[in-house]
């Protein structure tokens, strides 16, 4: 997406949540994230934190396009996503987001080359180059034929990291993505994630996880699904 407009220098944001609010019905009607607006710009790292049950996981699937609102819009690049069908969501996920994980999602087994091209099963070979440039820019060259349970989870997680990259994402998102990690490991992951940042990408990361907040520009705080901001987030 270029979203430069030269008349007025205004930039979209790479992603945003405008007016979103977010019920699950069922015997009792959960309002998970109650009218928050969000935008997240390219080469920003936004960390959103909050109370278990707060609605992290909810906007990061509303973020990730994995889920829509009850109401208010999703918008990528200014464009309105909001109604997508799942078909044109699929190929926009593919186009713009990555997603890393807490349990890092690795396929057992697989090589650490195999998983990271795994996002682009469907294509050509050129993937296993880029796959390969990915896992040596994470520090894992030596590493390429290992299988999941070969590597350590600081390792694994930067094999998750080199997946989410592998299509060139302008966003990517992470739930926890320290969570299970010793704090000198989480730190090299975080330094790997201010890294892709500084080169445009747009970063949000769900945590409970202190450190990952040093690592933020911006720091958010949900609430019982509302938004708050320009504290440090963490609910006492
Ligand atoms: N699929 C679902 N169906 C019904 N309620 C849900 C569902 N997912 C989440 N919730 C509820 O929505 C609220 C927010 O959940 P979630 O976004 O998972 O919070 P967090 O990630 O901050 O722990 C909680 O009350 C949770 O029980
Ligand atoms: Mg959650």
């Amino acid at each position: 997406m270029n979203n430069t407009d030269h008349t007025t220098a205004t930039v979209e944001p790479a992603i945003r949540l405008e007016s979103v609010t977010k019920q699950y019905v069922g015997a009792e009607t959960v309002t998970a994230l109650a009218d928050v607006d969000l935008p997240v710009y390219g080469g920003e790292f936004l960390a959103i934190v909050g109370p278990s049950g707060s609605g992290k996981s909810t906007m990061l699937n509303l973020l990730g396009l994995l889920d829509g609102p009850t109401e208010g819009v999703v918008r990528l690049g200014g464009r309105d996503v909001t109604d997508l069908s799942e078909t044109e969501l699929t190929d926009a996920r593919r186009e713009y987001i990555g997603f890393v994980f807490q349990d890092f999602h690795l396929l057992p087994t697989l090589t650490a080359v195999e998983n990271v091209t795994l996002p682009t099963a469907f294509t050509d070979g050129q993937y296993a180059d880029r796959a390969v440039d990915l896992l040596g820019r994470v520090g894992l060259g030596d590493r390429l034929d290992h299988t999941p349970d070969e590597l350590s989870g600081g390792q694994k997680q930067r094999v998750a990291i080199a997946r989410a990259l592998i299509n060139r994402p302008e966003i990517l998102l992470a739930d926890e993505p320290t969570g299970n990690l010793d704090r000198e490991t989480g730190v090299t992951i975080l330094e790997e994630v201010r890294r892709i940042c500084e080169r445009g990408v747009a970063v949000v990361a769900v945590t409970h996880d202190e450190l990952v907040t040093e690592y933020a520009d911006r720091t958010v705080r949900l609430v019982d699904g509302r938004l708050g901001e320009g504290d440090d987030g963490f609910a006492t």
